[in-house]
């Protein structure tokens, strides 16, 4: 049994990358794994949020964490701002981090592109990441691709920590999904489907309405020619939608290949809207009930309850390692 754990952001509302690359394995890891599932809302803030606007976020995700199939029995579902420890042990690891490491992330290149003022906590997410992981001791951290290099530098963090105090994290591996672990934008296929975008063409929300999946898929930008084929080096765009496809039906890449021969694009993205609304109906209607249940508190309540206790511990060993009297 591994220790697993996870975060997304409340900056905006999930979509189905978010969902393909992460939540979903959430789910599948939860029956087998001692596992730790939070919305890391102290990350949201490294770009400005509207209080309002966060507060909402941050319940929605837990919700649709919660419809989106993690058992709160299995799994701790929790904030990251309710875990003190988190802060603590990010400023413990930006400590250890170094500069020139923070200044190779390309998360944070393309988030400060363009901008003349950027928080400094834009630049140190990193080390709030892997202090996130490492106060579960988490071997597997399901993610999506853009976060391997944040992984990276936590698993160096983590070799660093135990060279110069001894023995304390072991080293985490990403667990990504084989198709789906970097869902592209509807709109231009060489960027990822983000929340943060301002263009709502180029992302599928999990709570958008049917209708809106619809009219979304259906003015997806495709590629030249009409040829649903699988090749991400040619017709980019095809390639995304056909992901999003296999995962939301479990049909291989081949059979969708297969089943769309010499139909064209009209077919093929009328049948994907229905897949993906089928995937995500079910989803959203328990996501209603757990809004109107009023139970998100409790269950923020003992999720935290149970995270703090495993994050106090690491802590504690950490600081008595670095010389700190607890
Ligand atoms: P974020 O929304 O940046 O907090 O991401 C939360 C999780 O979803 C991370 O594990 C990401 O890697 C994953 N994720 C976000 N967007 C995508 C996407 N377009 N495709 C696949 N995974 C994604
Ligand atoms: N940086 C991640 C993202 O933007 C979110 C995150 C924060 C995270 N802490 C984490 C993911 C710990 C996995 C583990 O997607």
């Amino acid at each position: 049994m591994a220790n697993v754990l996870s975060g997304i952001q409340s900056s905006g509302q999930l979509t189905i990358g978010n969902y393909i690359g992460a939540l979903r394995n959430y789910t599948k890891l939860q029956h087998e794994h001692d596992c730790y599932f939070m919305v890391v809302d102290l990350h949201s803030v490294t770009l400005p949020q509207d209080p309002a606007t966060l507060r909402e976020n941050i319940e929605s995700a837990v919700a649709l964490f919660i419809a989106a199939g993690i058992d709160t029995s299995k799994a701790a579902v929790f904030l990251q701002s309710h875990v003190p420890a988190h802060a603590e042990l990010g400023w413990l690891m930006t400590t250890l981090t170094y500069m020139g490491e923070l200044e190779r992330m390309t998360q944070f290149k393309d988030k400060s592109a363009g901008k003349d003022s950027i928080g400094a906590g834009l630049f140190t997410y990193p080390s709030l990441m892997a202090a996130d992981i490492l106060l579960y001791k988490a071997t597997m951290v399901p993610v999506g691709d853009d976060q391997k290099q944040h992984l990276e530098l936590t698993r160096d963090l983590a070799n660093r920590f135990n060279n110069r105090f001894g023995e304390t994290f072991p080293i985490p591996q990403p667990y990504t999904p084989e198709v789906g672990a970097r869902i592209m934008s509807l709109d231009d296929a060489s960027k990822k489907m983000s929340k943060s975008s301002t263009n709502p063409a180029s992302f599928i929300l999990m709570l958008d309405e049917p209708a809106v999946i619809r009219k979304k898929i259906s003015r997806a930008v495709t590629d030249s020619g009409r040829e649903v084929k699988y090749d991400p080096q040619n017709k980019p765009e095809v390639s995304n939608l056909m992901s999003i496809y296999s995962e939301c039906s479990n049909m291989s890449i081949a059979d969708i290949e297969a089943k769309y021969e010499g139909q064209g694009y009209g077919p093929f993205k009328k049948d994907l809207a229905e897949v993906v609304v089928a995937l995500l109906e079910p989803i959203q209607q328990r996501y209603r009930e757990i809004r109107e249940s009023g139970e998100i508190a409790k269950i923020l309540r003992e999720g935290a309850e149970k995270a703090s206790a495993t994050a106090n511990a690491t802590l504690r060993e950490v600081k008595e390692k670095m010389g700190f009297i607890v």
